[in-house]
């Protein structure tokens, strides 16, 4: 009896190691001789950014009717818009001089830092959080009509993305705006059952925080970089944080524990890359990979600091609706990379239009001097 019951054991942990194995695995096929940033276009991107597109108008329209306000389709609870100075650093190697990093200046930013979830809900739900970093007064061309003196960069609180190819997001999305994400994970077929992928939404979606400054954001897809490069960002507090998830959150801890902290002190964080040194180990096309920080580790090229201020005015709330964020903000040097990125660019640009014309309100593309206190 004791052995039938080992071997069962030992069948079932295989046929779970045989599924993970299946249910993981890139999404996206990287070819062997793939080359460090270069971007692999996929046969049908055309129909599915278009798709992609339409699912997420559709939501929209769906969901705010004429006499309400639209949010953001994704990120809409923002804790606050803050002030900053993105500072280059001085000194930096060779390589790391390129783009805005090539010489040591600051620009005034505004950064939102958001919850993900498609509906708001209290803060102690686990939720992806993001840091939307918006720099201002940067000169030269820029790769999108709307803004011409930004430059965006878009962190989640998570190294990785559930699933790498833009037509799996797009089912991804289709599934989420029916309220059923997790049928895209299950099938009939438990050979086909995409376990990673529920892995990585289940490290994501419960992740409790005691603090939006206190916490790792990573932009999960990669940018363009020096000679041909690509890198991936990341931000890290500057001091290690202690703080802890209140007893007792309130719905809008977040930004109650952000306000105390500007109140008394100023919040810092590295702004760092990692350049990809391996085109096949560090895919550009697959975003569900992590870069293994073994093969190449992040280094800092900026300092952020956020200094001691009061954001949590209203009229600074309504400039912090106003505004949009896009990875596509951007000079050349820094394109976004890779068909995640690449869905992104036309899409933000409709969504955040059709946000503004619902609400009858004016995009505005911040100078930095906006001061509402
Ligand atoms: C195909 C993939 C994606 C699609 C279709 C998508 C779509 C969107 C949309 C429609 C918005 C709201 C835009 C607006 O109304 O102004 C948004 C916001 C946002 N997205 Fe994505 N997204 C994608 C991937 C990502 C990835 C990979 C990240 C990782 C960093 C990310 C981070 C954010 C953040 C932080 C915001 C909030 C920006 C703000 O504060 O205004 N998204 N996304």
């Amino acid at each position: 009896m004791r052995k039938a019951l080992i071997g069962l054991a030992i069948v079932l942990a295989l046929y779970l190691l045989i599924v993970l194995i299946a249910g993981r695995g890139p999404h996206v096929d990287i070819p062997a001789d793939a080359r460090i940033g270069q971007e692999y276009v996929g046969e049908n991107e055309a129909a599915v950014i278009e798709r992609t597109q339409n699912l997420i108008l559709d939501q929209m329209r769906s969901r705010y009717g004429d006499d309400d306000t639209a949010l953001r389709d994704a990120h809409p609870k923002a804790h606050g818009c803050v002030q900053a100075d993105f500072q280059i650093l001085d000194g930096l190697d060779e390589h790391y001089r390129y783009g805005l990093f090539a010489a040591p200046r600051s620009y005034h930013a505004w950064i939102r830092f958001s919850n993900g979830s498609l509906v708001p809900q209290p803060d102690a739900k686990g939720d992806v959080r993001g840091m939307a970093i918006k720099l201002t007064g940067v000169p030269g061309p820029k790769l999108m009509p709307d803004e011409n003196q930004t430059q965006d960069f878009l962190l989640i609180n998570h190294p990785v993305l559930p699933v790498g190819d833009p037509g799996e997001y797009a089912d991804l999305f289709d599934l989420a705006f029916q309220g059923r994400p997790m049928s895209y994970m299950f099938s009939l077929n438990p050979f086909a059952w995409k376990l990673g992928a529920l892995s990585e939404i289940i490290a994501i979606r419960t992740k409790k925080i005691p603090s939006m400054l206190g916490i790792r954001y990573w932009s999960t897809t990669p940018y363009r970089w020096a000679n041909n490069g690509a890198v991936k960002y990341s931000a890290r507090p500057c001091e290690a944080s202690t703080a802890t998830v209140p007893d007792d959150p309130t719905d809008n801890y977040l930004r109650e524990v952000m306000i105390a902290h500007l109140e008394g002190r100023d919040a810092c964080f590295e702004f760092m890359v990692q350049p990809q040194t391996d085109a096949v180990a560090m895919p550009i096309e697959d975003p569900a990979v992590e870069w293994s920080e073994q093969l190449s580790p992040f280094v800092p090229v900026a300092r952020i600091v956020i200094p001691v201020q009061n954001f949590a005015t209203a009229p600074q709330d309504q400039f912090c609706e106003d505004l949009s964020f896009s990875p596509w903000h951007s000079v050349a040097a820094h394109q976004p990379l890779g068909g995640i990125n690449r869905v992104r660019k036309s899409v933000y640009l409709a969504i955040s239009a059709h946000r503004h014309q619902h609400n009858l309100r004016e995009p505005i593309e911040p100078t930095g001097e906006e001061r509402f206190d």
